[in-house]
């Protein structure tokens, strides 16, 4: 083989491999915006998860090192769970990332977590009549279309409705055990 005709090999076979990864079937599928919410949903629950047992829990209940308070700079303290999580989803809408999210709720705490858009109110309200149940939904704000994910949030420890239960600020007051008390909201741009 000459040097002349050993690139025109490469090119050809470069290029059938390049079909193979454009074409979207076959050895390399794509990600649907729903599998790609979910997964997002898998981390963020994870993390929230792991930040509650392996910080707060252990520093805070079980070791008694350090307080967890909702006013965490004044009183040197660790954030709470879902101000752990908003700091996060503040820090990654500044970083236009093609996603955002937000822990929402129809009875919340803070006033800034409360649904806005219509696909957010519906969905809220599809997760607490539809038990075990995501909500999915296409939506248009401005002129960008989103795929829209609402996952349950779910009081899973008496902490939960304890607290905000016993809340000043909290429009509600007779959350129970296992009960949902809001929703992770996923916004991917399509
Ligand atoms: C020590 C008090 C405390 C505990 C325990 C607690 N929360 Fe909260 N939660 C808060 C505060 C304060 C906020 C508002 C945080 C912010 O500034 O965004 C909040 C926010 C939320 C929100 C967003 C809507 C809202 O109320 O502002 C949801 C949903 C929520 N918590 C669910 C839970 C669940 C589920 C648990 C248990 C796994 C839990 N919380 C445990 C205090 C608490």
């Amino acid at each position: 083989m000459t040097w002349k005709r050993f690139p025109g090999v490469i090119l050809a076979g470069a290029a059938v491999l390049l079909a193979g990864a454009c074409d979207g079937g076959g050895a390399t599928p794509g990600i649907s915006p729903r599998q790609m919410a979910d997964a997002l949903h898998t981390v963020l629950e994870t993390d929230r998860t792991v930040y509650t047992r392996l910080i707060v829990n252990r520093l805070a209940v079980e070791e008694k090192a350090i307080e967890a308070s909702e006013h965490w700079k004044d009183d040197k303290a660790l954030l709470l769970p879902a101000q752990m999580f908003r700091a996060g989803a503040t820090m990654v809408r500044e970083k236009n990332a093609g996603f955002s999210y937000a822990l929402l709720s129809m009875w919340p705490v803070n006033k800034q977590n409360k649904p806005r858009t219509e696909v957010e109110k519906i969905g809220l309200q599809y997760v607490v009549d539809n038990p075990g149940k995501n909500y999915y939904a296409e939506e248009t704000l401005g002129d960008t279309t989103y795929f829209t994910a609402v996952y349950p949030d779910i009081a899973v420890a008496q902490a939960c409705i304890q607290c905000h239960n016993e809340h000043k600020d909290s429009p509600r007051r007779d959350f129970k055990m296992g009960e949902i008390m809001g929703g992770v909201i996923i916004r991917i741009s399509l």
